[in-house]
């Protein structure tokens, strides 16, 4: 996969495209979409949010219209502008292996518009899929298989630090024929707020150093694999870190939150001293 810059808009954070308005194409590598699953996903009650300087804990619980509605807006070229303007990772999930399969089923068709699939193996905040399927490496292997079968083009498997050494799954990764991986999604964490719970994934800034560790593991074992990495970058030393461990492209998530900016500043800063 060739992104120019190697600068990835994170599954989630963009949304279907949304950041496009406020952000020049020019400056994006690839844009990767919200995790699509099989049926729609109303997502978590609130409290959903909260955030810090350092981090933000995030409990939406993959909130989407479901792959049927998906293959509906993009027969209705509704996504006709974002696929004209920049390269889009179409981002895919499930509930348990079935699911993980018959999304790929449904979407397979449709993988020309795509520069690769992103698998997420890692939401924090479903109560099946993500997690649940790292931590069991035989439906793991067999999503592998099943959906390096189905899916021809590059595929990506997003996985996060819990569940099983993040080393150990990139090596099953590979060795099942798949192409790169993003290290790292959201980890678990909770906050209390005016007395009530929110259990959700931590993103931003606190991040940086777990998934800097976790790059530097992947690529010492694996270095064959394409490298994402994704964990709390904001700022020009965040990118040269992740890039000095030996990652192939970096992703902006929560830092986009704050200032939409943030991905020209970089981008160009990328382009600079990669030139
Ligand atoms: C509000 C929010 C929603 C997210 N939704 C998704 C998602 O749908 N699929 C996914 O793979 N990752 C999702 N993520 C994880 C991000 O893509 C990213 O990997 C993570 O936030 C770490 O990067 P960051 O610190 O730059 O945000 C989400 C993150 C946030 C903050």
């Amino acid at each position: 996969m060739e992104l120019n810059p190697p600068l990835v808009i994170a599954s989630g954070v963009g949304g279907m495209g949304e950041y496009l308005k406020l952000i020049d194409p020019k400056y994006i590598g690839a844009y990767t979409l919200k995790t699509v699953t099989l049926f729609p996903k109303q997502g978590n009650p609130p409290p959903r949010l909260f955030a810090t300087e350092s981090y933000l804990i995030n409990n939406i619980g993959l909130e989407n219209i479901g792959i049927d509605a998906f293959i509906e807006n993009l027969n209705a070229n509704q996504y006709e502008e974002l696929f004209e303007k920049v390269k889009v990772i179409f981002s895919l999930g499930g509930d348990n292996p079935e699911e993980y399969k018959l999304v790929a089923q449904k979407i397979a068709t449709y993988e020309k518009y795509f520069e690769a699939i992103e698998v997420n193996f890692s939401c924090p905040n479903v109560k099946n899929g993500g997690l649940n399927i790292l931590s069991d490496l035989f439906s793991f292997k067999e999503v592998l298989i099943y959906l390096r079968k189905v899916l021809k083009g590059f595929l990506i498997a997003k996985v996060g630090v819990e569940g099983n050494f993040v080393e150990n799954v990139a090596q099953i990764v590979k060795d099942h024929g798949w192409n790169g991986i993003v290290l790292i999604n959201t980890i678990r964490g909770l906050e209390v707020v005016e007395g009530k719970l929110i259990k959700g994934g931590i993103s931003g800034p606190v991040l940086k150093p777990i998934a800097l560790r976790a790059v530097y593991e992947v690529k010492n074992k694996v270095p064959e694999l394409y490298v994402i990495g994704s964990g709390g970058i904001t700022n020009e030393k965040d990118v040269d870190d992740f890039f000095k461990v030996g990652a192939n492209a970096i992703s902006l998530g929560t830092a986009i939150y704050k200032n939409p900016q943030i991905v020209e500043k970089i981008a160009k800063y990328i382009r600079r001293c990669c030139e």
